[in-house]
């Protein structure tokens, strides 16, 4: 096993130990929900780059793992409510939390995991805590900020790439860069360090975001785990649908307007229909495109950071991994 794989397995072995409580707790209502989000998977990017930070600068502590899986958790609450705001029924493969409970059942565990989010640094130092809890609302926070900008954007016909960028960098990015900053400062960083892989994280966070959006169009239904075509039945103002209204026909312009601007309509002809749109532009080669510029400034922040090349080599990888990925 290498060490990437050993990280995960403490990640795994951490979750699953947080599992068994979760369903023993009362009201079984409330907690079992979280159980079920947090049994499903996932990547667990988040906790993964938190630990890989920590072992970059020192060493991963049991305070450490806790506030790894802090931000796992936190992801995982964000996921409960943004299934709510998209209408998911699908997430890794299995009914999203509302549909197989209900939807107050999905908004209140859901915020029971936010808070749950923030006792899981309560075994850090009160120095500690003092340094890296702001980090983490504030973070918090942006993703709120994302999120909402997401929804606006939906009912808004004018939105440009580079809010898009902003939108995505305060929905996503910010989530995975503060898990590596926290991970840094709880190992000991110097804020100069902390505030790199802030940085590597942002980019890379971006990519991902990117990589995420050209799977919800492209993806192979049967491994993708949610919804294809999820994006483009909300109207959601992805790289791929501003970018495509700039590069198409006019004929092709009118016929995506159209689509948009259609109350009811068939899902599936109308994600065919706007998947051929975008074909004809070729977007998906933009769109990788784009995620390739973000990931290598990604590796361009990584470089900066004052450890050794050979102590960076499993982010640059798991970096890689996350860039790759086809989940
Ligand atoms: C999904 O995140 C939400 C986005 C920010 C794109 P992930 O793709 O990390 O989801 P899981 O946890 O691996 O399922
Ligand atoms: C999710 O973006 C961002 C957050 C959950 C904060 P998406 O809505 O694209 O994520 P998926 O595709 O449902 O996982
Ligand atoms: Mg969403
Ligand atoms: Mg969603
Ligand atoms: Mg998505």
């Amino acid at each position: 096993m290498n060490r990437i794989e050993e990280i995960q397995k403490i990640v795994e072995e951490r979750i699953e130990k947080e599992i068994i409580s979760l369903e023993e707790r009362s009201p079984n209502h409330l907690y079992a929900p979280i159980a079920y989000a947090l049994r499903n998977g996932g990547k667990r990017f988040r906790p993964r780059l938190f630990l890989m930070a920590m072992e970059m600068f020192s060493s991963i502590t049991p305070e450490g793992i806790d506030a790894a899986l802090g931000m796992e958790v936190f992801h995982n609450f964000t996921l409960l409510h943004d299934d709510i705001m998209d209408d998911a029924d699908l997430r890794r493969g299995k009914d999203t939390v509302h549909k197989k409970y209900d939807e107050n059942t999905a908004i209140l565990s859901g915020d029971a995991m936010m808070i749950c989010a923030y006792q899981y640094f309560h075994k850090l130092s009160p120095e500690v805590q003092a340094k890296v809890v702001p980090v983490f609302t504030q973070t918090a926070l942006e993703v709120c900020e994302g999120q909402q900008y997401d929804m606006d954007f939906e009912q808004q016909d004018d939105v440009e790439v580079a809010a898009y960028l902003e939108m995505i960098r305060l929905k996503t990015a910010v989530l995975l860069a503060a898990s590596l900053k926290i991970g840094a400062l709880v190992a000991g960083a110097s804020d100069k360090d902390a505030d790199l892989i802030y940085d590597f994280g942002i980019q890379v966070g971006v990519s991902f975001q990117i990589q995420d959006d050209i799977l919800d169009v492209y993806g192979n239904p049967k491994t993708f785990g949610k919804e294809i075509g999820g994006d483009i039945v909300a109207n959601k103002k992805t790289y791929l649908l501003l970018q495509t209204l700039k590069d198409v026909s006019t004929e092709d312009k009118q016929s995506l307007l159209e689509w948009i601007s259609k109350e009811t309509f068939n899902r599936e002809e109308k994600v065919n229909a706007v998947r051929a749109i975008y074909d004809h532009v070729d977007i998906r080669t933009k769109a990788e495109k784009l995620q390739q510029d973000y990931f290598d400034r990604a590796l361009a922040s990584l470089d900066q950071i004052s450890v050794s090349s050979d102590k960076k080599e499993p982010l640059r990888n798991v970096a890689l991994s996350l860039f790759k990925r086809d989940v």
